[in-house]
């Protein structure tokens, strides 16, 4: 008894230093997962494209940081979405998504990494079989001129999702090495399909109405995503603003991009802003 509980003790103690070593402020080692990419030498955007796939694949297995101040990466907690929308023909509606959960992200195939020589920004094309998105809803106006209200659980499943991710960035300097500070996010997308299903439409007053609605959408997922659109692309463009904004606090961009230049040299000596 005494003894078991010691070597748990130990195990413990070996786990929060383990922790205190592996957590750090920002890496300064390239780290072995990341291949040397150089902007300024052919096969960039190849090399750059597979750079990213690697970084994906290891924000699945977990890096540390970023498990500690965001949670893991799939499926993903994503903080409570409130969205209002007014004035427009498809929709007007005010929905607040609590215990949001997505999915998917861990699927994600790089189909492109492109970054700009002139600013540094990034056009990323991405490919997910998948994303579903999972919360607890609470919503109020009309979506196709069908009244809604009503609270309860909703889920979004978007198949075969191609999306555009436009990065801006600002480089900012951090113990001798070149960071990127994300500072835009846009993104679009495209796909083959939606489904939909959100329970308790009408507070449950007529259990056969929601469910007809509900094959509406459905069938007319088309129509139900644009009605959407300004929700879900916000949706997306925050969860990879604040997945990136973390990665590139953390990991220097001369890890990425070798030669990228200093800030001095790419904004010119007198910019000292962002330092
Ligand atoms: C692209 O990069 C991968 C991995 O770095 C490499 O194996 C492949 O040969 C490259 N392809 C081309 C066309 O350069
Ligand atoms: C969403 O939340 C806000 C603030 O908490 C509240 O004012 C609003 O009524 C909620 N919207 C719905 C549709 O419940
Ligand atoms: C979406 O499809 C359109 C039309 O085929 C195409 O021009 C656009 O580049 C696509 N966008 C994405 C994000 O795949
Ligand atoms: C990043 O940019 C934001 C404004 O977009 C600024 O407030 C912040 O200080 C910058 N961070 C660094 C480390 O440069």
């Amino acid at each position: 008894m005494m003894k078991s509980s010691f070597s748990l003790g130990c195990g413990l103690l070996a786990v929060w230093l383990l922790n205190a070593v592996v957590a750090v402020e920002y890496y300064t080692q390239k780290p072995a997962f990341l291949p040397s990419c150089r902007i300024y030498e052919p096969g960039f955007t190849n090399c750059s494209t597979h750079s990213i796939q690697k970084l994906l694949e290891q924000l699945t297995i977990g890096i540390p940081e970023i498990l500690e101040s965001y949670g893991p990466f799939d499926p993903m907690n994503v903080r409570n979405i409130y969205f209002k929308q007014d004035n427009n023909e498809v929709a007007t509606i005010s929905a607040n998504l609590t215990d949001v959960i997505v999915s998917g992200f861990s699927k994600t195939k790089i189909k492109e990494s492109r970054v700009s020589k002139k600013d540094f920004g990034w056009q990323t094309k991405i490919y997910l079989p998948k994303m579903r998105l999972d919360a607890t809803y609470q919503m109020a106006g009309r979506i196709l001129l069908i009244p809604l209200s009503g609270t309860g659980h909703i889920f979004i499943e978007i198949e075969d999702l191609d999306i555009l991710l436009l990065t801006k960035t600002r480089l900012y300097e951090k113990g001798g090495f070149t960071f990127d500070n994300v500072t835009s996010v846009r993104v679009m997308l495209n796909m083959s399909r939606v489904r939909t299903q959100l329970d308790n439409l009408f507070n449950g007053r007529s259990e056969e109405v929601a469910r007809s609605t509900n094959q509406f959408f459905n069938d007319n997922w088309r129509d139900f995503y644009e009605a959407l659109k300004p929700l879900i692309l916000q949706t997306v463009e925050d969860i990879f603003y604040e997945i990136m904004s973390k990665v590139f606090h953390l990991i220097p961009a001369n890890f990425f991009v070798e030669d990228i230049p200093t800030p001095q040299q790419l904004y010119g000596k007198n910019t000292y802003e962002n330092k």
